[in-house]
């Protein structure tokens, strides 16, 4: 495993199990092939509803919580002072843990300021290890820095070989804020770009690991999802190679500004 370290010193595994979509039975088990090949940051949500099942996963494997960075997500319902209080409650008690590693604000909405405030609070009192944003365009960060007394260590964005976000990618890294990257293989859409083809062929390694070893070669925690343990092991081993720079601009070449998610600045929930 390879690290980066957030602003406040924190240090997080480059490398992170997605789990968005992935219920019951399925999550605990995908879950815990992930930690049996050696993944140890699990990236949840409130809203993903499957807190529980990664709690579960995670006890059961024996494992100390503190070997763990387990990051979780308030959703846009649990916005204000009081409310973030909650919800950072019932994700300890779904997760089963008194503290988290990183809580980020989902999404974007009104009111994130008293949240953020909340969130603050948290950190302050070491319940939080670490506390960033999600889905943040720099807009909304500039709108956070007017009341916030911390600054988001993370931003979790849509990033992907057909999505470079380098102008925002730039600001953050100006600001200090480590980027994450969600939905790094476009949700299994980036399998027939050429370019990756090649490149595949000359690492003598998939198209998943080059497009993850791209994320952790630019400074980017990057957060695959799979419930197929042979994809879960495959996407683990991205350890024993890197690219070239001539091969990252190749891949940098490949945006196209399309997205698979949705963009904060024209979708709501
Ligand atoms: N903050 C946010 O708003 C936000 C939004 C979206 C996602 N996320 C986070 O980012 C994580 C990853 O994003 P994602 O789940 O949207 O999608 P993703 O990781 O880009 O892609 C997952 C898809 O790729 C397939 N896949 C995985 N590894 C593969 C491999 N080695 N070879 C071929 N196919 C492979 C998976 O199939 P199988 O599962 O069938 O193997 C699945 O269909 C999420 O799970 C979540 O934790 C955050």
């Amino acid at each position: 495993m390879e690290y980066f370290k957030l602003s406040n010193g924190i240090q997080i595994p480059a490398l992170g199990f997605g789990t968005w979509k992935v219920k019951g039975d399925d999550c605990v088990n995908a879950v815990k092939a992930a930690i049996e090949v050696g993944y140890r940051h699990i990236d949840t949500a409130w809203v993903y509803k499957n807190e529980k099942e990664v709690g579960q996963a995670i006890r059961e494997s024996g494992i100390p919580r503190s070997d763990f960075f387990i990051t979780t997500k308030c959703w846009n319902d649990h916005r204000g002072y009081e409310a973030t209080m909650k919800a950072f409650q019932v994700s300890c008690e779904n997760l089963g843990t008194d503290y988290l590693d990183l809580y980020l604000l989902h999404w974007p909405k009104p009111l994130d300021a008293e949240s953020w405030r909340a969130m603050e609070e948290l950190y302050e009192t070491g319940k939080i290890k670490a506390i960033g944003v999600s889905n943040y365009h720099q807009h909304h960060l500039e709108d956070l820095k007017k009341t916030a007394r911390i600054l988001p260590m993370v931003d979790q964005i849509e990033f992907s070989p057909r999505l470079t976000q380098e102008p925002l990618m730039a600001y953050l890294k100006d600001e200090g804020i480590q980027m994450e990257a969600w939905s790094p293989l476009m949700q299994g859409q980036i399998f027939d770009i050429d370019v990756l083809k090649e490149l595949a062929v000359k690492y003598n390694k998939s198209i998943a690991q080059i497009v993850l070893r791209w994320n952790i070669d630019k400074g980017v925690v990057v957060l695959p999802k799979s419930v197929t343990p042979s994809r879960i092991k495959e996407n683990f081993e991205v350890f024993d190679f890197k690219l070239s720079s001539e091969d990252i601009a190749r891949i940098n070449a490949l945006n196209q500004n399309i997205r698979t998610g949705a963009d904060p600045d024209n979708f709501d929930f």
